[in-house]
């Protein structure tokens, strides 16, 4: 979990979690009713901190949840654990109540409640070591469906960066997958994903194992109406003051970006905390604006250097941050359209639903006016 005023990286706590609210009650609904949900979404805008928040109310209401980040794991063996133990968790209260198991003192003197709280699962002592790694695997993916079964209760399962899955082993791990979870009753799953197209393709393409398995869902963005009682809160709560329209240029320079906008007051508070003052004026608005570019500016070069290798991207790039039509006479279209097509794969730009194309992130855009500008 993150620090700080405003919190910047991971995912945030409920009480950062700004916006979002009917969205959120939509996906709590459809995964009660047992509707498996698709979010993929650029990063950092906001997607495992939401799915955070979903799990949380459908364990209040009731419900066994586990979440798995796939960006995590090494192997079979390691997925397998993970999800095991998420799993278990929702009986046992323990994170890790494989490697209890397996250390027979530590278990033994949690008593034999322990024991009796895992039998009907046939899980004991020395269960993983004498597994296979396959085994263990399917196991681990039946699970969630064994555990609703038995305990006659809803399960949701959340699985983040789903699209690496087969990092762990290959892209077989999908249709294993479909063919353990298409068989479960009362499971729902929730699937995130970073890498946009893949996880379209997924979900989407008829040849894929996870062909409609899912609803996919747009995720939201959060509207200045929401950001802004939350950011004159925050500055209040450290006795700052800043008004509301201070607050919405803040807003209008992140473009309400997730990260940036907390990126962009983090720095803004550290700005006041420096100079001693408690009113927030345009000056710190900039002085604060500037630091989080200059502090962003790797990571946008990256993703620049990155994009550069193809021929014509930076010109397209250029064009549509100045707000231009990216097609223009001497230039061939279908190279304008690869370029487009590019930065969109790369969740740097987005179709609007009227056919034009923004930054998801504009102070990207910005950064890019002031590059290509010298
Ligand atoms: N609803 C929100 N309210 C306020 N800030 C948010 C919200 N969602 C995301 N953020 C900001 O964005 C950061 C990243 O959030 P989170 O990790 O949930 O995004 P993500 O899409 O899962 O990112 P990644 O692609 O890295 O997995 C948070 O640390 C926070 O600064
Ligand atoms: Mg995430």
């Amino acid at each position: 979990m993150t620090k700080g005023l405003f919190p910047v990286g991971g995912p945030v706590d409920r009480e950062d979690l700004v916006g979002r609210e009917e969205f959120i009650v939509s996906l709590v609904n459809r995964l009660q009713e047992g509707q498996s949900v698709m979010l993929a979404g650029p990063r950092r805008i906001g997607k495992t901190s939401v799915a955070h928040e979903v799990l949380r109310r459908l364990r209040e209401k009731g419900a066994y949840t586990a979440a798995v980040d796939f960006f995590r794991f090494s192997g079979k063996r390691d997925f397998a654990y993970s999800l095991i133990n998420a799993c278990l968790e929702n009986r046992t209260g323990i994170k890790k109540t494989l490697s209890i198991l397996q250390d027979k003192a530590k278990a033994l003197s949690g008593g034999a409640k322990f024991a009796i709280k895992l039998k009907d699962l046939e899980i004991s002592f020395g269960f993983a070591e004498k597994k296979s790694d396959d085994e263990l695997l399917d196991y681990a993916l039946m699970l969630p469906g064994i555990l609703a079964d038995r305990d006659k209760k809803l399960m949701v399962v959340m699985f983040d960066e789903f699209q690496d899955a087969p990092r762990m082993t290959d892209t077989e791990i999908f249709k294993r997958m479909r063919a353990h979870f298409q068989a479960q009753k009362d499971v729902a799953y929730l699937f995130l994903g970073s890498k946009e197209g893949m996880m379209q393709a997924l979900f989407s393409e008829r040849k894929e194992a996870f062909y409609r398995f899912a609803t996919m869902l747009p995720i939201p963005g959060i509207s200045e109406d929401d950001w802004v009682p939350y950011i004159v809160k925050k500055f209040n709560s450290r006795n700052i003051q800043v008004d509301a329209d201070m607050v919405k240029e803040i807003i209008r320079l992140s473009g309400g970006h997730p990260q940036d906008t907390m990126f962009l007051c983090s720095e803004i508070y550290y700005t006041l905390l420096e100079t001693g003052d408690d009113v927030i004026t345009h000056d710190h608005v900039r002085l604060g604006y500037e630091r989080a570019m200059l502090a962003l500016a790797p990571i946008f070069d990256e993703i620049l250097d990155d994009l550069s290798a193809r021929p014509q991207v930076r010109r397209v790039l250029y064009r549509l941050a100045l707000g231009e039509n990216a097609y223009e006479e001497g230039i061939h279209p279908n190279k304008v359209k690869r370029a487009i097509d590019l930065l969109l794969g790369r969740a740097v730009i987005e179709r609007t639903a009227r056919g034009s194309y923004v930054f998801v992130e504009p102070m990207f855009q910005q950064y890019i006016l002031e590059q290509f500008q010298h």
